[in-house]
């Protein structure tokens, strides 16, 4: 039998219907608590943000309206040319993209970088090289924000994708302050509908 998982953009690489499902959406509840948590410092000066897999811009658009200037990323140009053309993009906001894998990217310094269900979204060899690079690209007390794929997710395995189990993140989290870590499992269905088995680890880190 087909194995209808295999129709999902993660898998068919087909994201516009992904984008048109959940581009409207709000933004994602790490994002939120990462600019509260700015909001209740001083911001620094010439703070940036980064979007990583931004898709059609849910996360992007929130930083946007909450005054940070931002450096969006995506490999689909779908993803790119849906979040520019959005009507509620700030007017004059600060936005500039990059249409790169995050295994080719290149991120200026940054104290925000946000990657909501995007990052695992590269093959393992290269995951702890992105690490790397998110790592150094955030400033001293810099935050990330965003998801990571747990091992007992149903796609672990998959040809293209990264999982982790709990001493893997914490590994990944060392050298920064975690604020917010929430391990999650339950039976749902992807924004297709197709059932699955969501093991999600959602995480708020600042940078020590
Ligand atoms: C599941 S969507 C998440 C979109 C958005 N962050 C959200 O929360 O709705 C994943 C996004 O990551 C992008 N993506 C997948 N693999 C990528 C890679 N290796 N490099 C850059 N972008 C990638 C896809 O094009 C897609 O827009």
């Amino acid at each position: 039998m087909a194995d209808k998982t295999l129709s999902d953009p993660v898998f068919s690489g087909d994201w516009a219907s992904y984008y048109e499902k959940t581009g409207q959406r709000p933004p994602r509840a790490t994002l939120i608590r990462a600019l509260d948590s700015f909001d209740r410092e001083e911001r620094p000066d010439n703070a940036l943000a980064a979007d990583l897999g931004c898709g059609s811009g849910r996360d992007t658009i929130e930083i946007l309206r909450r005054g940070w200037p931002v450096h969006a990323v995506d490999a689909s140009r779908d993803a790119i040319d849906g979040l520019l053309a959005r009507p509620d993009l700030p007017k004059n906001a600060h936005i500039d993209t990059q249409l790169a894998r995050y295994e080719d990217m290149s991120l200026p310094q940054c104290d925000l970088i946000n990657a909501a269900f995007s990052l695992p979204l590269c093959p393992p060899d290269a995951f702890p090289g992105v690490w790397r690079k998110v790592h150094d690209a955030l400033r001293e007390s810099g935050r990330f924000s965003g998801q990571l794929y747990g091992d007992r997710d149903s796609w672990a395995g998959r040809e293209g994708m990264t999982f982790h189990d709990a001493l893997e993140i914490d590994a990944l989290l060392a050298g920064f302050e975690v604020e917010y870590l929430e391990e999650k499992e339950e039976d749902s269905v992807t924004p297709r509908g197709t059932p699955k088995h969501w093991h999600i680890f959602h995480i708020v880190a600042k940078k020590t």
